[in-house]
């Protein structure tokens, strides 16, 4: 089924409701023509909430032919107003506004409202407000500042609620959706992770051919995901490149090298490339600086890898055609909903290759959402470990060492990112937590007392944030005493640490990583 997004943040609440409810959703602008959105022949379309009012100069509408096709639509918050004026009903701009938390009494249960309770808190965001529901159309629920708050017309499938049924202070609200799509439109709920690896092992056969594949597995969730499936779908035909540039946490690569083969089978190419990175790396201590090292050196390794595994094939007559990335839909979202990789964000990422590469994308993520990738790799097999695990930056500890990466100091940032890791996970705080950068501050020293002296050792600090998306975040309120066993044992485990500090910012002003 399709979203359409009339610009303001709630569409891809409402995508990942949608799929949720086990119904596959995509998102599309709303200035897509009704002729494109029925191209993609869909099952059902929900109109999102916007930021405008219907009257607004240049207000985004609805054309009314949308609602001949014979497609089930329902129209949420501004695009249940749009709905309502595109079919002739009365909008009106009261100068009264909802928000929050606002009571609405039902007065015909009908399909949307079947089962919920007479008196209901949903969550509104609105100025202009419905006042009389368009020809052929049954009022549902009225509030105070919205005579009519949702309305449907059963014969023509076409429904709406002022409110914002995604949001979960509304608190009926995915029973709402799901009697849209179930009853309303009568959709089955059989999106599952089994499904989505059915269609994607089919659609990378018929992309990929016999050609060979390779891949650069970072040992992150979404590229061990997208080689998983790849894997699956065309076995041997595919190489996975595994760059060791030595700024991995304790563990990280062995669990690659073994955990995530023995689950898979696929062909990986490790290279063990950490002096070249180190050499490079050496005498820099601007985290910009150490980024694009780090990047640039990733490349050239990547690509010398590439190369060989080109030349190895060539003996064997098939063609590395393509190159799998783990592009994941919110990217796709964020860049416009296009369709071609052009304009996909590079964001800041190590992974993130050059176009000059010759190689055709293979992205069988670009319809996921991370969680989707998750629910999809521990159908596949891949480990636990791997699917779990919280985001780590492409430049590894590379940029979690404040000032110079030596080898020292790699070793003293590694064994205490194990320990707070470890400690974390025996809590069993890792879902709490969206991820917990362990930096070294390497350029500062503070003065310790341990054992029979004083040390003049280096500061380590905890930084445990919770967050929907790494846009935002605030610091993790984590349990003094597990804050008191991992301070204990990191300043008793690693030399040259004497102190350990928690960084208690929120996201902004300080960004997640320390550089
Ligand atoms: P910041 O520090 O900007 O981080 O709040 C937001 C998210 O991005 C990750 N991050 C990176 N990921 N390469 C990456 O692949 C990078 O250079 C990089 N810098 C930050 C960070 O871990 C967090 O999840």
């Amino acid at each position: 089924m399709l979203v359409v997004d009339f610009g303001a943040q709630y569409a891809q609440l409402i995508a990942r409701r949608v799929r949720e409810a086990k119904v596959y959703s995509e998102i599309v602008p709303h200035t897509f023509t009704v002729e494109q959105m029925l191209a993609k022949d869909p099952a059902a379309i929900i109109l999102s909430g916007g930021p405008s009012s219907v009257y607004a100069t240049g207000a985004p509408f609805v054309d009314p032919a949308l609602f001949e096709a014979g497609v089930p639509v329902m129209g949420i918050c501004y695009g249940f107003q749009a709905m309502a004026k595109a079919l002739g009903g009365e909008v009106a701009q009261t100068g009264l506004r909802e928000y929050g938390g606002t009571e609405v009494e039902v007065c015909a249960a009908g399909v949307l409202l079947d089962g919920t309770p007479t008196n209901q808190t949903t969550w509104m965001s609105h100025g202009d407000a419905v006042h009389r529901a368009p020809e052929g159309f049954e009022v549902l629920a009225t509030s105070s500042g919205s005579p009519v708050a949702a309305f449907e017309d059963r014969e023509r499938r076409l429904y709406g609620v002022q409110w914002h049924p995604e949001v979960k202070h509304s608190a009926h609200g995915q029973t709402v959706l799901e009697h849209f799509l179930y009853d309303g439109a009568g959709l089955a709920p059989d999106w599952t992770p089994g499904n989505v690896i059915a269609d994607q092992v089919a659609a990378i056969r018929a992309q990929v051919g016999d050609a060979r594949v390779i891949c650069a597995l970072s040992g992150g969730v979404d590229s061990a995901v997208a080689a998983a499936l790849v894997q699956r779908a065309v076995g041997d035909q595919l190489t996975c490149v595994h760059v060791d540039h030595g700024l991995m946490r304790a563990g990280e690569v062995e669990q690659i090298e073994r955990d995530f083969v023995a689950a898979t089978g696929v062909n990986l190419v490790i290279r063990d490339e950490k002096e070249r990175f180190l050499t490079a790396l050496a005498g820099h201590s601007d985290p910009e600086t150490k980024r694009k090292i780090i990047g640039r050196e990733f490349i050239r390794v990547f690509e010398d890898a590439a190369r060989q595994i080109v030349e190895d094939a060539g003996e064997h007559g098939a063609e590395v055609k393509f190159l799998v990335q783990g592009t994941l839909y919110p990217d796709v979202v964020e860049s416009g909903g296009g369709e071609g990789a052009a304009n996909i964000k590079s964001h800041h990422n190590v992974g993130g290759l050059p176009d000059d590469l010759q190689f055709s994308l293979v992205e069988p993520l670009r319809t996921l959402f991370k969680d989707e990738v998750r629910a999809v790799g521990r159908e596949l097999g891949v480990p636990e470990e791997i699917v779990a695990r919280q985001p780590f930056p492409g430049p590894g500890l590379g940029i979690r060492i404040v000032g110079e990466v030596t080898a020292d100091r790699l070793e003293t940032l590694r064994a205490a990112d194990a320990i707070a890791r470890e400690e974390l996970t025996k809590a069993g705080l890792d879902g709490e937590i969206w991820q917990c950068p362990v930096v070294l501050l390497a350029d500062v020293r503070s003065v310790g007392v341990q054992g029979d002296g004083r040390t003049y050792g280096h500061p380590i600090v905890l930084r445990p944030v919770s967050s929907e998306d790494a846009m935002t975040a605030d610091w993790t309120r984590l349990p003094y005493d597990v804050l008191s066993v991992i301070s204990t044992r990191i300043t008793n485990e690693v030399p040259e640490v004497n102190r350990v500090v928690l960084d208690v910012t929120s996201k902004p002003p300080g960004t997640i990583e320390w550089e």
